[in-house]
């Protein structure tokens, strides 16, 4: 049985088809890639499955139960994670405590415990800090524990959104143009982190991207969208040689797939 498994789907906003009859399938440790032209629905196929946005028809089954409908916060405890395509980070928050509050979400202690200062909430908060600094060394920031997030460089912002959301040990991460933003050098080397990361973790990744090359190299199967739509399904090459994918989503751009 795939871990998550989209049929159908589709999300309407006012008179837009924002998702129209969209399907998608990710198995345990895959790792899959999303692309489409500006508008194409990405982010809004993220936002209906992590229960932001209402999905008008279609079906979600996510590690074997039925989440569609469910809450967000419900959602996330499923095993879902997320970065967002805009960070959302606590800017004036230290780096640490950004990847706590990722961990708190899933805690712990009641309002007594907290007020009283108890040693069992002592402990807690101990293990809570020691598990966020693993997680920031997992990702490669650990040196920035105590920056506030908001004077980060943007790379290291985007990293720390991952350790955030795999600080909350779900079953699949969804990432949201990771290097949106980023030059040829930082893409690389985020190339280079999130291929060691799917292989230390095994956690199941979606990726947006559009840096081709990103998605070309690290996922073996791809999801085309385009106008809400489903444009195309398959490898990197099948997708790099659909002309269906060329004429309406690289055109001119096609030669950033031989890049
Ligand atoms: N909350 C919303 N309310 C109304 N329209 C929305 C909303 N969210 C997205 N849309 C519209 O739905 C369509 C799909 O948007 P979406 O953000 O999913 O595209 P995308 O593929 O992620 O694009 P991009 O590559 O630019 O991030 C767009 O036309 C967008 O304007
Ligand atoms: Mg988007």
């Amino acid at each position: 049985m795939a871990l998550l498994q989209v049929e159908n789907l589709s999300v309407q906003f006012g008179g837009l088809k924002a998702l129209n009859d969209v399907s998608l399938q990710v198995d345990t440790g895959d790792f899959v890639g999303l692309i489409g032209p500006n508008g194409a629905g990405k982010t809004t196929l993220f936002n209906a499955i992590t229960g932001v946005v209402h999905a008008s028809a279609g079906t979600i089954v996510f590690d074997g139960k039925s989440i569609k409908g469910m809450r967000p916060d419900k959602i996330a405890l499923c095993g879902i994670s997320r970065t967002f395509q805009n960070i959302r980070l606590f800017p004036k928050m230290k780096v640490y405590e950004n990847v706590e509050i990722g961990i708190n979400r899933i805690a712990q202690y009641n309002m007594l415990e907290a007020v009283l200062n108890t040693p069992r909430k002592r402990r807690l908060d101990r293990e809570t800090h020691e598990h966020a600094l693993r997680y920031l060394e997992q990702v490669g920031i650990l040196q920035y524990k105590d920056s506030y997030a908001g004077e980060l460089p943007y790379g290291i912002q985007r990293r720390l959104e991952i350790a955030r959301a795999i600080a909350t040990q779900p079953k699949i991460l969804f990432l949201d143009e990771p290097a949106a933003g980023m030059n040829n050098d930082e893409t690389r080397d985020l190339i280079n982190f999130l291929r060691a990361l799917h292989k230390q973790t095994g956690l199941a990744i979606i990726l947006i991207e559009h840096h081709l090359e990103v998605v070309m190299e690290l996922c073996r199967d791809i999801t085309v969208l385009n106008l809400g739509a489903m444009l195309a399904h398959g490898t990197p090459e099948e997708i790099q040689n659909d002309s269906a994918v060329i004429k309406a989503y690289i055109g001119e751009r096609r030669n950033k797939f031989h890049a």
